[in-house]
Protein backbone atom coordinates (compact mmCIF):
# COMPACT_ATOMS: atom_id res chain seq x y z
CA UNK A 1 0.00 0.00 0.00
CA UNK A 2 1.48 3.21 -0.75
CA UNK A 3 2.04 5.67 1.90
CA UNK A 4 -0.42 8.62 2.91
CA UNK A 5 0.67 12.11 3.34
CA UNK A 6 -1.56 15.64 4.57
CA UNK A 7 -1.32 18.73 2.88
CA UNK A 8 -2.51 21.98 3.92
CA UNK A 9 -5.00 22.38 1.21
CA UNK A 10 -6.54 25.64 2.98
CA UNK A 11 -5.65 28.66 6.01
CA UNK A 12 -8.25 30.67 7.67
CA UNK A 13 -8.11 32.92 10.40
CA UNK A 14 -10.26 35.17 12.63
CA UNK A 15 -9.03 38.37 14.68
CA UNK A 16 -11.99 40.28 16.94
CA UNK A 17 -12.92 43.57 15.99
CA UNK A 18 -11.92 45.58 18.97
CA UNK A 19 -7.64 46.95 19.22
CA UNK A 20 -6.27 47.33 22.35
CA UNK A 21 -2.90 49.27 21.25
CA UNK A 22 0.38 50.06 23.77
CA UNK A 23 -0.67 53.31 24.19
CA UNK A 24 -4.28 52.26 25.64
CA UNK A 25 -2.21 49.91 28.13
CA UNK A 26 -0.04 52.67 29.45
CA UNK A 27 -3.59 54.32 30.50
CA UNK A 28 -4.24 51.69 32.47
CA UNK A 29 -0.94 50.39 33.67
CA UNK A 30 2.44 51.66 34.32
CA UNK A 31 4.34 50.98 31.14
CA UNK A 32 5.06 52.48 27.73
CA UNK A 33 5.07 51.79 24.14
CA UNK A 34 8.29 51.89 23.61
CA UNK A 35 9.28 49.56 26.64
CA UNK A 36 6.74 47.29 24.82
CA UNK A 37 7.53 47.40 21.56
CA UNK A 38 11.75 47.24 22.14
CA UNK A 39 11.26 44.52 25.02
CA UNK A 40 8.26 42.36 22.73
CA UNK A 41 8.21 43.82 19.37
CA UNK A 42 4.46 44.13 19.86
CA UNK A 43 2.04 47.16 18.94
CA UNK A 44 -1.11 46.33 19.40
CA UNK A 45 -3.69 43.38 19.99
CA UNK A 46 -7.30 42.39 19.81
CA UNK A 47 -9.83 41.85 22.59
CA UNK A 48 -12.89 39.57 21.97
CA UNK A 49 -16.37 41.01 22.51
CA UNK A 50 -18.34 40.27 26.13
CA UNK A 51 -20.20 37.42 24.30
CA UNK A 52 -17.69 36.30 22.03
CA UNK A 53 -16.09 32.87 22.80
CA UNK A 54 -13.07 30.46 21.96
CA UNK A 55 -15.95 28.65 19.85
CA UNK A 56 -17.09 31.62 17.98
CA UNK A 57 -13.49 32.42 17.32
CA UNK A 58 -12.39 29.21 16.02
CA UNK A 59 -15.68 28.68 13.85
CA UNK A 60 -14.70 31.69 11.70
CA UNK A 61 -11.26 31.04 11.21
CA UNK A 62 -12.75 27.41 10.30
CA UNK A 63 -15.75 29.24 7.63
CA UNK A 64 -12.57 31.66 6.11
CA UNK A 65 -10.10 28.21 5.75
CA UNK A 66 -13.02 25.63 4.48
CA UNK A 67 -13.66 28.73 1.50
CA UNK A 68 -9.95 28.94 0.58
CA UNK A 69 -9.57 25.31 0.75
CA UNK A 70 -12.76 24.95 -1.48
CA UNK A 71 -14.22 22.43 1.43
CA UNK A 72 -18.04 21.67 2.32
CA UNK A 73 -18.43 21.30 6.07
CA UNK A 74 -19.99 17.99 5.25
CA UNK A 75 -16.40 16.59 3.94
CA UNK A 76 -14.93 17.60 7.19
CA UNK A 77 -14.87 14.12 8.99
CA UNK A 78 -11.76 15.56 12.05
CA UNK A 79 -11.74 18.77 13.95
CA UNK A 80 -8.83 19.44 16.53
CA UNK A 81 -9.29 22.32 18.51
CA UNK A 82 -6.21 23.12 20.37
CA UNK A 83 -6.99 25.79 22.99
CA UNK A 84 -5.42 26.77 26.62
CA UNK A 85 -9.10 29.09 26.83
CA UNK A 86 -11.87 26.43 26.22
CA UNK A 87 -15.35 27.89 26.59
CA UNK A 88 -16.24 25.58 29.32
CA UNK A 89 -14.95 22.68 31.39
CA UNK A 90 -16.79 20.34 29.23
CA UNK A 91 -17.93 19.23 26.53
CA UNK A 92 -14.82 20.52 24.65
CA UNK A 93 -14.77 23.24 22.75
CA UNK A 94 -14.44 21.32 19.62
CA UNK A 95 -17.58 20.18 20.20
CA UNK A 96 -19.67 23.67 20.32
CA UNK A 97 -17.66 24.33 17.50
CA UNK A 98 -19.29 21.09 15.51
CA UNK A 99 -22.77 22.17 16.57
CA UNK A 100 -21.91 25.56 15.43
CA UNK A 101 -20.91 24.89 12.04
CA UNK A 102 -22.76 21.80 11.48
CA UNK A 103 -19.82 19.11 11.16
CA UNK A 104 -21.81 16.71 11.55
CA UNK A 105 -19.47 13.98 9.87
CA UNK A 106 -16.86 14.74 11.83
CA UNK A 107 -15.25 13.36 14.98
CA UNK A 108 -14.13 16.29 16.96
CA UNK A 109 -11.80 16.74 20.37
CA UNK A 110 -9.60 19.45 21.56
CA UNK A 111 -6.09 19.06 22.81
CA UNK A 112 -4.10 21.51 25.10
CA UNK A 113 -0.40 21.79 24.41
CA UNK A 114 -0.79 26.27 25.73
CA UNK A 115 1.49 27.54 22.33
CA UNK A 116 2.32 24.43 20.97
CA UNK A 117 -0.83 23.13 20.67
CA UNK A 118 -1.37 23.91 17.01
CA UNK A 119 1.70 22.21 16.08
CA UNK A 120 0.66 19.09 18.46
CA UNK A 121 -2.88 19.29 16.71
CA UNK A 122 -1.12 18.97 12.96
CA UNK A 123 1.03 15.65 14.35
CA UNK A 124 -2.31 14.11 15.50
CA UNK A 125 -4.21 14.74 12.57
CA UNK A 126 -1.29 13.94 10.51
CA UNK A 127 -0.82 10.52 12.23
CA UNK A 128 -4.68 9.59 12.02
CA UNK A 129 -5.08 10.72 8.28
CA UNK A 130 -1.89 8.32 8.08
CA UNK A 131 -4.19 5.75 9.53
CA UNK A 132 -6.53 5.65 6.42
CA UNK A 133 -9.85 6.20 8.47
CA UNK A 134 -9.52 10.04 8.00
CA UNK A 135 -9.19 12.38 4.56
CA UNK A 136 -10.16 15.62 5.53
CA UNK A 137 -9.06 16.69 8.60
CA UNK A 138 -9.24 20.86 10.39
CA UNK A 139 -6.65 21.80 12.49
CA UNK A 140 -7.73 24.86 14.65
CA UNK A 141 -5.55 26.94 17.29
CA UNK A 142 -8.10 29.80 19.10
CA UNK A 143 -8.16 32.09 21.96
CA UNK A 144 -9.56 34.50 24.51
CA UNK A 145 -6.57 34.90 26.56
CA UNK A 146 -7.98 38.31 27.56
CA UNK A 147 -10.10 36.30 29.71
CA UNK A 148 -7.66 35.28 31.90
CA UNK A 149 -5.34 37.98 31.54
CA UNK A 150 -4.48 39.77 35.07
CA UNK A 151 -5.40 43.57 33.25
CA UNK A 152 -3.56 45.03 36.70
CA UNK A 153 -0.07 42.97 36.06
CA UNK A 154 2.16 44.71 33.60
CA UNK A 155 4.33 41.97 33.19
CA UNK A 156 1.95 39.72 31.66
CA UNK A 157 -0.80 42.03 30.70
CA UNK A 158 0.79 42.98 27.52
CA UNK A 159 1.75 40.16 25.82
CA UNK A 160 -1.49 38.06 25.49
CA UNK A 161 -4.30 39.03 22.78
CA UNK A 162 -7.43 37.30 21.14
CA UNK A 163 -7.93 35.51 17.64
CA UNK A 164 -8.13 32.36 15.82
CA UNK A 165 -6.09 30.86 12.68
CA UNK A 166 -7.12 27.50 11.08
CA UNK A 167 -5.78 25.18 8.82
CA UNK A 168 -7.70 22.21 6.41
CA UNK A 169 -5.66 18.94 5.64
CA UNK A 170 -5.87 16.22 3.19
CA UNK A 171 -5.03 12.88 2.66
CA UNK A 172 -2.83 12.63 -0.48
CA UNK A 173 -0.56 9.88 -1.83
CA UNK A 174 1.58 11.93 -3.85
CA UNK A 175 4.86 12.73 -1.36
CA UNK A 176 3.93 16.64 0.10
CA UNK A 177 2.64 18.25 2.99
CA UNK A 178 3.66 17.35 6.39
CA UNK A 179 7.11 15.58 5.92
CA UNK A 180 8.55 14.87 9.64
CA UNK A 181 7.35 16.62 12.73
CA UNK A 182 8.53 16.05 16.32
CA UNK A 183 6.76 17.22 19.46
CA UNK A 184 8.43 17.15 22.88
CA UNK A 185 7.08 18.22 26.66
CA UNK A 186 8.72 17.85 30.12
CA UNK A 187 6.32 18.73 33.17
CA UNK A 188 9.33 19.59 35.07
CA UNK A 189 8.09 23.34 34.31
CA UNK A 190 4.80 23.45 34.99
CA UNK A 191 5.12 26.02 37.76
CA UNK A 192 6.74 28.99 35.54
CA UNK A 193 4.42 29.19 32.87
CA UNK A 194 0.71 28.74 34.18
CA UNK A 195 -2.91 29.88 35.04
CA UNK A 196 -5.63 28.85 37.37
CA UNK A 197 -8.45 30.94 36.23
CA UNK A 198 -10.86 30.12 33.33
CA UNK A 199 -12.78 28.80 31.41
CA UNK A 200 -13.18 31.58 29.26
CA UNK A 201 -17.39 31.51 29.55
CA UNK A 202 -16.78 32.09 33.56
CA UNK A 203 -15.98 35.71 34.84
CA UNK A 204 -13.30 34.55 36.67
CA UNK A 205 -10.41 37.39 37.13
CA UNK A 206 -7.40 36.38 35.29
CA UNK A 207 -4.80 35.46 36.73
CA UNK A 208 -1.58 34.32 34.11
CA UNK A 209 1.72 33.50 36.28
CA UNK A 210 4.91 33.32 34.35
CA UNK A 211 8.91 33.67 34.70
CA UNK A 212 9.25 35.55 32.12
CA UNK A 213 12.98 35.36 32.11
CA UNK A 214 13.19 31.52 31.99
CA UNK A 215 10.54 31.31 29.67
CA UNK A 216 12.72 33.23 27.33
CA UNK A 217 15.68 31.21 28.14
CA UNK A 218 14.15 28.16 27.49
CA UNK A 219 12.52 28.94 24.10
CA UNK A 220 15.67 30.63 22.91
CA UNK A 221 17.42 27.17 23.25
CA UNK A 222 14.56 24.44 22.32
CA UNK A 223 12.80 26.43 19.59
CA UNK A 224 16.11 25.80 17.46
CA UNK A 225 17.16 22.84 18.62
CA UNK A 226 13.78 21.06 17.92
CA UNK A 227 14.14 23.01 14.36
CA UNK A 228 17.03 21.38 13.23
CA UNK A 229 16.19 18.04 14.33
CA UNK A 230 12.56 18.05 11.99
CA UNK A 231 14.70 19.78 9.09
CA UNK A 232 17.51 16.48 9.35
CA UNK A 233 15.02 14.17 10.11
CA UNK A 234 13.30 15.24 6.33
CA UNK A 235 16.28 14.67 4.42
CA UNK A 236 17.10 18.32 4.17
CA UNK A 237 19.14 21.46 5.20
CA UNK A 238 18.15 24.59 7.00
CA UNK A 239 19.10 26.34 3.37
CA UNK A 240 15.96 24.32 2.15
CA UNK A 241 13.71 26.38 4.38
CA UNK A 242 11.77 28.67 2.28
CA UNK A 243 9.22 30.30 5.28
CA UNK A 244 9.76 30.15 9.04
CA UNK A 245 6.92 30.63 11.08
CA UNK A 246 8.08 30.22 14.50
CA UNK A 247 5.43 31.08 17.32
CA UNK A 248 4.89 34.72 18.10
CA UNK A 249 5.64 35.32 21.52
CA UNK A 250 8.78 38.16 21.66
CA UNK A 251 10.28 39.49 18.58
CA UNK A 252 13.70 39.01 20.43
CA UNK A 253 13.10 35.10 20.80
CA UNK A 254 12.09 35.07 17.11
CA UNK A 255 15.45 36.94 16.38
CA UNK A 256 17.53 34.59 18.29
CA UNK A 257 16.28 31.18 16.61
CA UNK A 258 16.80 33.26 13.41
CA UNK A 259 20.46 33.79 14.20
CA UNK A 260 21.02 30.30 15.64
CA UNK A 261 19.36 28.30 12.35
CA UNK A 262 21.65 30.95 10.59
CA UNK A 263 17.67 31.97 8.27
CA UNK A 264 17.88 35.03 6.73
CA UNK A 265 15.45 37.72 7.86
CA UNK A 266 13.42 37.34 4.61
CA UNK A 267 12.36 33.71 5.14
CA UNK A 268 10.54 34.63 8.55
CA UNK A 269 7.09 35.44 9.30
CA UNK A 270 6.84 38.03 11.68
CA UNK A 271 3.39 39.34 12.77
CA UNK A 272 3.29 39.43 16.16
CA UNK A 273 3.10 43.59 16.14
CA UNK A 274 -0.18 43.56 14.99
CA UNK A 275 -1.56 40.66 17.31
CA UNK A 276 0.69 39.59 20.33
CA UNK A 277 0.86 36.07 21.67
CA UNK A 278 -1.90 34.55 21.20
CA UNK A 279 -0.66 31.34 22.11
CA UNK A 280 -1.95 28.32 20.14
CA UNK A 281 -3.56 30.83 17.14
CA UNK A 282 0.05 32.50 16.69
CA UNK A 283 1.45 29.75 13.75
CA UNK A 284 -1.94 29.16 11.68
CA UNK A 285 -2.91 33.08 11.95
CA UNK A 286 0.99 33.93 10.30
CA UNK A 287 0.19 31.29 7.92
CA UNK A 288 -2.72 32.81 6.62
CA UNK A 289 -1.34 35.89 6.69
CA UNK A 290 1.64 34.96 4.52
CA UNK A 291 -0.58 33.04 2.11
CA UNK A 292 -2.28 35.85 2.00
CA UNK A 293 0.27 38.44 1.34
CA UNK A 294 2.89 35.79 -1.02
CA UNK A 295 5.45 35.07 1.31
CA UNK A 296 4.23 31.50 0.95
CA UNK A 297 3.95 30.08 -2.10
CA UNK A 298 2.58 26.56 -3.17
CA UNK A 299 5.55 23.99 -2.99
CA UNK A 300 7.53 25.97 -0.60
CA UNK A 301 9.37 24.04 2.56
CA UNK A 302 8.07 25.06 5.19
CA UNK A 303 9.09 25.07 9.29
CA UNK A 304 6.68 25.77 11.74
CA UNK A 305 8.45 25.74 15.28
CA UNK A 306 6.38 26.32 18.69
CA UNK A 307 7.21 26.07 22.83
CA UNK A 308 4.57 26.88 25.08
CA UNK A 309 3.66 26.25 28.99
CA UNK A 310 3.70 22.66 30.46
CA UNK A 311 6.46 23.15 28.66
CA UNK A 312 5.48 21.53 25.61
CA UNK A 313 7.39 22.24 22.29
CA UNK A 314 7.19 20.82 18.41
CA UNK A 315 8.52 21.43 15.50
CA UNK A 316 6.43 20.36 12.39
CA UNK A 317 8.88 20.32 8.36
CA UNK A 318 6.28 20.75 5.46
CA UNK A 319 5.64 21.15 1.77
CA UNK A 320 3.06 23.56 1.52
N1 LIG B 1 6.29 48.06 31.19
C1 LIG B 1 7.33 48.66 31.79
N2 LIG B 1 8.20 48.00 32.57
C2 LIG B 1 8.01 46.68 32.73
C3 LIG B 1 6.93 46.00 32.14
C4 LIG B 1 6.05 46.74 31.34
N3 LIG B 1 5.00 46.19 30.72
N4 LIG B 1 7.01 44.70 32.49
C5 LIG B 1 8.09 44.56 33.28
N5 LIG B 1 8.68 45.77 33.44
C6 LIG B 1 9.88 46.09 34.20
C7 LIG B 1 10.18 45.08 35.27
O1 LIG B 1 9.45 45.37 36.44
C8 LIG B 1 11.66 45.27 35.46
O2 LIG B 1 11.89 46.37 36.27
P1 LIG B 1 13.07 46.36 37.37
O3 LIG B 1 14.33 46.21 36.57
O4 LIG B 1 12.91 47.67 38.05
O5 LIG B 1 12.79 45.17 38.22
C9 LIG B 1 12.16 45.63 34.06
O6 LIG B 1 11.00 46.06 33.33
C10 LIG B 1 12.79 44.48 33.32
O7 LIG B 1 11.93 43.36 33.41
P2 LIG B 1 12.36 41.97 32.89
O8 LIG B 1 11.33 40.95 33.30
O9 LIG B 1 13.79 41.73 33.23
O10 LIG B 1 12.26 42.22 31.32
P3 LIG B 1 12.67 41.25 30.16
O11 LIG B 1 13.66 41.92 29.30
O12 LIG B 1 12.97 39.87 30.65
O13 LIG B 1 11.33 41.17 29.31
C11 LIG B 1 9.46 39.72 28.89
C12 LIG B 1 10.15 40.63 29.90
C13 LIG B 1 8.22 39.14 29.55
C14 LIG B 1 9.07 40.54 27.69
C15 LIG B 1 10.44 38.60 28.47
O14 LIG B 1 11.01 38.01 29.60
C16 LIG B 1 9.77 37.54 27.65
O15 LIG B 1 9.33 37.78 26.54
N6 LIG B 1 9.73 36.31 28.13
C17 LIG B 1 9.13 35.21 27.42
C18 LIG B 1 7.65 35.39 27.38
C19 LIG B 1 6.98 34.36 26.55
O16 LIG B 1 7.48 34.00 25.54
N7 LIG B 1 5.84 33.89 27.04
C20 LIG B 1 5.04 32.98 26.36
C21 LIG B 1 5.70 31.68 26.19
S1 LIG B 1 4.89 30.74 25.06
Amino acid sequence: MSEIYSEIIGTGSYLPEKIVTNEDLSKVVDTSDEWIFTRTGIKERRVADDGEYTSDLSARAISDALKNANVSVDDVDLLIVATITPDLVFPATACIVQKKLGLKNAVVFDIQAACSGFVYGLTVADAMIKSGQYKTAVVVGAETLSRITDWTDRTTCVLFGDGAGAAVLRATSKKTGILSYSIKSDGNYVDILKATGGPSMTKTSGNIYMEGKEVFKLAVARMPEISKEVVAKAGYTMADVDCFIPHQANVRIIDAALKNLDIPEEKVVKSIQSHGNISSACIPLALNIATKNGQLKKGDKVLLTAMGAGFTWGSVFLEF
